[in-house]
């Protein structure tokens, strides 16, 4: 089997995605197949478009203006800016627990655009987000609709562990909040996607469930923002897959639109 095709599959069984599953369960010898002469090739199977079966794009959500003026944010010209006054920060209690910061990394002109709640462990060690087996997750949900992971930019609420990955507390969400402002204006995405209640209560300055917030095409200064479930609570509950897939499905939509 080609490797396309197996990792389609792969990541179709990740997203709990029955259309494969589903073509894969007659297979050549088995009961009530058709036998395959050895004579006839069997035609390669294409990795089926995402388009296929995506949901329209949803109403207007919630709009969210220019963040709040801070002169850091506007002073900062580039990624590597951000990312070296990220490393010297000791702005909140996160600082005296990481072994490393981890501001992000990606396409600096990425249209795609993600946020994660903070980093975990194998992030804190390597600098890295979304590098653990969420971070694996989601590398698989963007190979689906066709990204590769050095196509778009991946960040996070706070760029220092919190102990034992609880939610970054508000203070600590503040304190970062200069940081992802940044660095959403120096990307200047065209689409931004919140993994997760956090990333979605930062961006949108709104706690709300995540019930209320997916489905919607929300506004983050002009930036169409959509809200999916985070990646690790994908790993916790697979039902939430199907939707995620919906989810992100509409995202890509935008970023073609
Ligand atoms: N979870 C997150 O929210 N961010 C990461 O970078 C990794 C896991
Ligand atoms: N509930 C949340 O708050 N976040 C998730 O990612 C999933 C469910």
């Amino acid at each position: 089997m080609d490797e396309l095709v197996r990792r389609y599959l792969r990541q179709q069984v990740e997203l709990g995605g029955n259309e494969v599953l589903m073509e894969g369960k007659t297979r050549p010898g088995a009961a009530g197949a058709a036998p395959t002469p050895a004579s006839v090739p069997t035609p390669a199977r294409q990795p089926k478009d995402w388009r296929v079966g995506a949901p329209p794009i949803p109403e207007a959500g919630l709009t969210i203006l220019a963040p709040a003026g801070d002169d850091a944010v506007l002073a900062w010209s580039s990624l590597s800016q951000v990312a070296d006054a990220i490393g010297g920060c000791t702005k909140c209690f996160l600082c005296q627990g990481r072994t490393r910061v981890v501001p992000g990394e990606g396409d600096p002109r990425a249209r795609l655009l993600l946020v994660g709640e903070g980093p975990g462990q194998t992030e804190d060690q390597t600098g890295r987000p979304f590098v653990g087996r969420a971070g694996e997750l989601l590398t698989d949900i963007l190979g689906a609709i066709g990204l590769a992971r050095e196509q778009v930019f991946i960040c996070n609420v706070v760029k220092c562990r919190p102990p034992q990955n609880r939610k970054p507390l508000p203070d600590e969400m503040a304190a970062c909040a200069p940081y992802l402002a940044a660095q959403l204006r120096l990307v200047e995405p065209k689409v931004i996607l919140a993994l997760g209640a956090t990333a979605a209560e930062a961006l949108l300055n709104a706690k709300r469930s995540l019930a209320d917030l997916r489905g919607k095409v929300h506004s983050y200064h002009g930036i169409p923002l959509v809200v999916t479930y985070h990646p690790a609570a994908l790993l916790r509950n697979p039902n939430w897959k199907k939707p995620t897939w919906d989810d992100v499905r509409i995202a890509r939509q935008l970023v073609d639109r």
